[in-house]
C-alpha cells in the first residue's frame, strides 16, 4: 500500500464485512451518507486525543462502556439515559478512587456492526448466515433477515445522530450534576447488600460537603454540572466509515465522523487487513483489541502503522485475555511496547474473555471473572511498573440479566427472565456500580502503596 485514502482499505485483504448482494442498492446508500453531516467534530476528536495522552501518563483514567451491540428495536431515550446515568456514577466513584480525571467514551451511537467467530449459525438443523449486527442485516432466524441490507446503514446513522443529540443534551443540561449523580448512588448503598460500600460513598459525600462549604458547588462551578462525554465504536463497516470520513479543511487531516474514537477488533487487527488500513490514515485516538493471539511482532507493526508520529494519546491498546491468562500475556506485550518505547494507553476489557454458556445454556459472564481480570491486569501494571489507562465494560443502565454474580446475585437460574442483549451479556446497572466501586478500592490501595514506596 503507497498512499492512504478514505476508500484505499479496498485494495487490502478484508474479512467480517459482508457481501451485499445489491451492489446498486449499496452505492446508492454509500453516496446518500457521504452527503449527510458527520456526527462529531475534528476538535472534539483531538480533544478526546489529549485526554487519552493524559491516562497514558497515568494523569487521566479512561471508563469506557455501553452496549456490545445497540439494536434499532431496543432504541428508547430511557435506555440512553439509563445508560449515562450508570456512567456518570461509575466516573464519580472511580474518580474518587484514582484522583485524577476519569475520560467518559460510550460504546455508544454508532456500536452495531459485529464481528462473529461463524460464519453460518444453525438452529434445529437449520443453518443461516450468522447475525451481524443492526448496521448489516437483522436478528430473527429467517433467510431474508440475513440477508445484508444496505438501508440498515441509514437507519444507523439516524439512530446515531439521534443518541448523540441527546448525550449532548444530558452533558451539559444540568442531568450530570455531580450531587445529584452521587444521591442516585447514595441510593444503591441504602440497600443492605451493597452496605458494605457505603464507606467510600460516605466519604465522596464529605467531599462534596466540603466542597459546597468552601464555596464549590454545581450552582457556580461549571465542571460539576456538565460532563464531556464521547463516543466510540468497532469500525468495522467500512462502507459506512468510509462514506461519513471527510477531509478537514483548516488542517487537510481526515476524521472517521462517525464517533470520536473507533477501534479495531480482535479478528480484524491484521497489519496488512483492511480495517488497519483505514484506522491508520484517520486522526481520531485509535483503540485496537489485544488478546491472547496477539504476536509481539504483530503489535510493533500495528503500533507502528497506526502510530507512526508516535503521539500520545492515538492509541489505546485493549487488553483482553480472559481472568488467569493476563499474566501470561500482558507481559509480553508491555515489553513489546516498552522495547519500542512506544506511547500507548494500556486498559483493561474484562469482558470477552470472560465468556461462559452458563447450565441453562445462556452465554455469561460471572462477576467474579470480570473483578479477577481486572485485578490482575493492575498487577502485571504494579509489577512492570507501568500505567494502567482504563477499563472497557459491556455494560447498561437497565436491569437485565445477562452476566451472573453481583451483590443483587444474578442466578445461572436468573438469566433467562431479562436477557435482552442483541450480542454478548452485559453487566447491569448494578453490577457496574459495584465493579466501579471495586476497581476503585483497587486504585485508591495501589495509589496509596506506590505513595509509601515512594515516601520510604
Ligand atoms: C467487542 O468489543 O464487542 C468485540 C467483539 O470485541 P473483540 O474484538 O475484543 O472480540
Ligand atoms: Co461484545
Amino acid at each position: 500500500m503507497t498512499t492512504w485514502s478514505k476508500s484505499s482499505w479496498r485494495n487490502a485483504p478484508r474479512i467480517q464485512m459482508p457481501d451485499y448482494p445489491d451492489q446498486a442498492a449499496l452505492n446508492a446508500v454509500e453516496e446518500q451518507l457521504s452527503r449527510y453531516p458527520l456526527l462529531v467534530f475534528a476538535g472534539e476528536a483531538r480533544r478526546l486525543r489529549k485526554h487519552l495522552a493524559a491516562a497514558g501518563r497515568g494523569e487521566a483514567f479512561l471508563l469506557q462502556g455501553g452496549d456490545c451491540a445497540e439494536s434499532f428495536e431496543q432504541f428508547s431515550s430511557d435506555m440512553i439515559r439509563d445508560t449515562f446515568k450508570v456512567m456518570l456514577q461509575m466516573a464519580v466513584v472511580l474518580t474518587y478512587g484514582a484522583k485524577v480525571p476519569v475520560i467518559k467514551v460510550g460504546r455508544m451511537a454508532g456500536q452495531f456492526a459485529k464481528p462473529r467467530s461463524a460464519n453460518m449459525e444453525t438452529i434445529d438443523g437449520v443453518e443461516l448466515p450468522s447475525y451481524r449486527g443492526d448496521i448489516i442485516n437483522d436478528l430473527a432466524f429467517t433467510p431474508e433477515a440475513r440477508i445484508p441490507d444496505p438501508q440498515n446503514m441509514m437507519r444507523a446513522y439516524t439512530q446515531s445522530a439521534a443518541t448523540l443529540n441527546l448525550l449532548r443534551a444530558f452533558s451539559t443540561g444540568g442531568y450530570a450534576d455531580v450531587q445529584k449523580v452521587h444521591g442516585w448512588t447514595l441510593g444503591f448503598t441504602d440497600t443492605e447488600k451493597a452496605a458494605k460500600y457505603r464507606d467510600l460513598a460516605a466519604r465522596i459525600s464529605d467531599t462534596l460537603d466540603f466542597m459546597t462549604a468552601a464555596g464549590v458547588s454545581p450552582e457556580n462551578a461549571h465542571t460539576l454540572r456538565s460532563v464531556e462525554f464521547y463516543t466510540s465504536h468497532e469500525s468495522l463497516l467500512l462502507e459506512y466509515e468510509e462514506a461519513l470520513c471527510r477531509q478537514e479543511a483548516e488542517t487537510g487531516q481526515w476524521l472517521a465522523g462517525s464517533g470520536h474514537m473507533i477501534w479495531i477488533g480482535d479478528r480484524t487487527r491484521q497489519p496488512d487487513g483492511a480495517h488497519v488500513e483505514f484506522a491508520s490514515g484517520v486522526q481520531n485516538p485509535i483503540g485496537l483489541k489485544c488478546g491472547p493471539t496477539m504476536e509481539v511482532d504483530d503489535l510493533k507493526k500495528l503500533m507502528a502503522k497506526l502510530n507512526p508520529q508516535n503521539e500520545e494519546g492515538r492509541l489505546t491498546l485493549i487488553a483482553r485475555f480472559g481472568a488467569g491468562a493476563v499474566s501470561d500475556h500482558l507481559p509480553r506485550l508491555v515489553n513489546a511496547v516498552r522495547e519500542e518505547g512506544a506511547n500507548v494507553v494500556w486498559t483493561c476489557d474484562p469482558m470477552h474473555g470472560n465468556t461462559i454458556k452458563s447450565s441453562s445454556g445462556y452465554k455469561t459472564r460471572p462477576f467474579e471473572s470480570v473483578l479477577r481480570e481486572v485485578r490482575e491486569f493492575f498487577g502485571v501494571h504494579a509489577s512492570e511498573g507501568t500505567v494502567p489507562g482504563g477499563v472497557h465494560f459491556e455494560m447498561t443502565g437497565a436491569d437485565v440479566t445477562e452476566c451472573t454474580g453481583g451483590v443483587r446475585a444474578v442466578t445461572d437460574e436468573d438469566l433467562s427472565s431479562r436477557y435482552h442483549t442483541a450480542c454478548d451479556p452485559r453487566l447491569n446497572a448494578s453490577q457496574s456500580l459495584e465493579l466501579a466501586f471495586l476497581v476503585a478500592e483497587e486504585l485508591s490501595e495501589r495509589r496509596e502503596k506506590t505513595s509509601t514506596q515512594a515516601a520510604g
